[in-house]
């Protein structure tokens, strides 16, 4: 079955939309695009068929598996009202009212959180810039912000999840010029779109935002999070592995770090060390602008200090952490 919009969606005749002057810069003609007047479909798999990169960074992405995740579904099993889980992680469009949360949709549940999730709205497809072409677009400023439209889900607290977008919000990063796509879905270049029949790219390539959403499950980003600093004073070394994520650490009860501050001697022999945990149990977060701290007398020198964070997952609160590896790692 394909995840068309609901009745109450108006269906905007491609004329309607375009003027005969914007109608000249269309690109080439689509046989499979929506035609005029016609419901567009608006199934992940749809938007594809066209946006194929797009389409392949989303469904690596933890978006598309929000339904389909073993853990989720392990959860949901554990709820008296599981229906409460399902607006963000089978929504209908946060478009146009985010950050308000959305409704759930009864179609496509195995796409997650899907491209119209994002994008869809009345007939037009929102969008950072208002390009005209084949499917009637609108330009948006949820989409260049990249804050308001993540907040519909990211801002509330069902367990296991925690409010980071909260401490987003609190820490006032939006007006030092942060945003959740800023690090979230980086630069890359490409086109944007594929002619379906001849597999040809559509325009020229230019600047695009990943649609990887990267996260938890990326060692790499997990790295971006952390920021070691050695400083010594009055006979003292002090080691400090600060959080320079947008939010706490973690995000998600079900994770935690280890973390290992050491201090190495000239013949790289370990002299002395100490542990440290950031977890969402016993309330161990290593909240935004928070460091955890180690602290030793001042060593002989020449010496090096180290710190290596260790990454810990379970599926359920009664299960025992897993390791999953090294994710930081800097000497100094
Ligand atoms: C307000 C939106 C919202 C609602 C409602 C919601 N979730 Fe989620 N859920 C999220 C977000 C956002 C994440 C990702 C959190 C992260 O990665 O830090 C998530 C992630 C999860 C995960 C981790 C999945 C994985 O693949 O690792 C589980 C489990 C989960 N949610 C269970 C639930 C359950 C059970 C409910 C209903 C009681 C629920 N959620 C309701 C937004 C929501
Ligand atoms: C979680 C929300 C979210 C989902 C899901 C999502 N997008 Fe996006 N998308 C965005 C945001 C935010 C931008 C704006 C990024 C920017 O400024 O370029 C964007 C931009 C785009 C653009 C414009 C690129 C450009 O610069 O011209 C296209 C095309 C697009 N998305 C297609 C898709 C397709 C296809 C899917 C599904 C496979 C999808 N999106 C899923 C949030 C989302
Ligand atoms: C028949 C091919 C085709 C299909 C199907 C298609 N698109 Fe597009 N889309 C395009 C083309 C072509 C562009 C303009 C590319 C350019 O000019 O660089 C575009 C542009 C966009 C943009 C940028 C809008 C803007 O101006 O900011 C977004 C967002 C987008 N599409 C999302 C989607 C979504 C979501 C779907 C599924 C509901 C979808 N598209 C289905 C071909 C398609
Ligand atoms: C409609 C609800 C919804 C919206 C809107 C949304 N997300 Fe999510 N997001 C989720 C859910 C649900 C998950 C968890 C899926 C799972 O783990 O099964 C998630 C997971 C993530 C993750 C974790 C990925 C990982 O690998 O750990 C990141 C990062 C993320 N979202 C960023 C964003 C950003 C940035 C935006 C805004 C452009 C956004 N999200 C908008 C629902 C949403
Ligand atoms: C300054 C960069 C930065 C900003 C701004 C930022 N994030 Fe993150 N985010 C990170 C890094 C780095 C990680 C990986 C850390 C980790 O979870 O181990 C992360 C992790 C996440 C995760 C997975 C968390 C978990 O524990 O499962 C989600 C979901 C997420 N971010 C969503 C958002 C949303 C939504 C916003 C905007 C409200 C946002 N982020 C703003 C850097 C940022």
């Amino acid at each position: 079955m394909r995840w068309l919009l609901l009745p109450t969606v108006v269906v905007i005749p491609v004329s309607l939309v375009l003027g005969p002057t914007e109608r000249a810069a269309l690109p080439p003609a689509f046989p499979e695009g929506p035609a005029q007047g016609q419901a567009m479909d608006v199934s992940a798999a749809a938007c594809g068929k066209c946006h194929k990169k797009i389409y392949e960074q989303w469904k690596q992405s933890l978006h598309s598996q929000a339904w389909t995740s073993e853990v989720y579904q392990a959860w949901t099993k554990t709820k008296s009202k599981p229906q409460s889980c399902y607006r963000c992680h089978i929504p209908m469009s946060v478009i146009p009212g985010a950050p308000k949360r959305p409704a759930a949709r009864k179609t496509h549940l195995d796409e997650g959180v899907g491209c119209a999730s994002c994008h869809v709205h009345a007939g037009q497809v929102w969008g950072p810039h208002g390009l005209q072409c084949k499917h009637p677009t609108k330009k948006s400023k949820l989409h260049q912000e990249g804050i308001q439209l993540c907040q519909s889900c990211h801002r509330v607290t069902p367990k296991p999840v925690i409010s980071i977008g909260k401490d987003f919000e609190k820490a006032g990063l939006a007006a030092k010029g942060k945003s959740c796509t800023g690090c979230h879905m980086p630069e890359y270049e490409d086109h944007v779109a594929w002619d379906p029949n001849t597999g040809e790219p559509v325009g020229k390539k230019r600047k695009l935002l990943s649609h990887r959403f990267q996260g938890r499950t990326n060692p790499e980003q997990i790295a971006k999070a952390f920021e070691f600093h050695r400083h010594e004073k009055g006979g003292k070394l002090t080691l400090r592995l600060e959080n320079k994520a947008g939010h706490r650490l973690p995000g998600l009860t079900l994770r935690s770090y280890t973390v290992k501050f050491e201090v190495v001697d000239g013949t790289g022999k370990v002299v002395a060390s100490q542990d440290a945990v950031i977890s969402a149990d016993k309330r161990q977060f290593l909240m935004l602008g928070e460091s955890r701290t180690a602290e030793f007398p001042a060593p002989a020198k020449p010496f090096k200090a180290r710190v290596t964070v260790r990454h810990h997952w379970k599926k359920m609160k009664k299960d025992k952490p897993q390791e999953t590896g090294v994710v930081f790692k800097a000497e100094k």
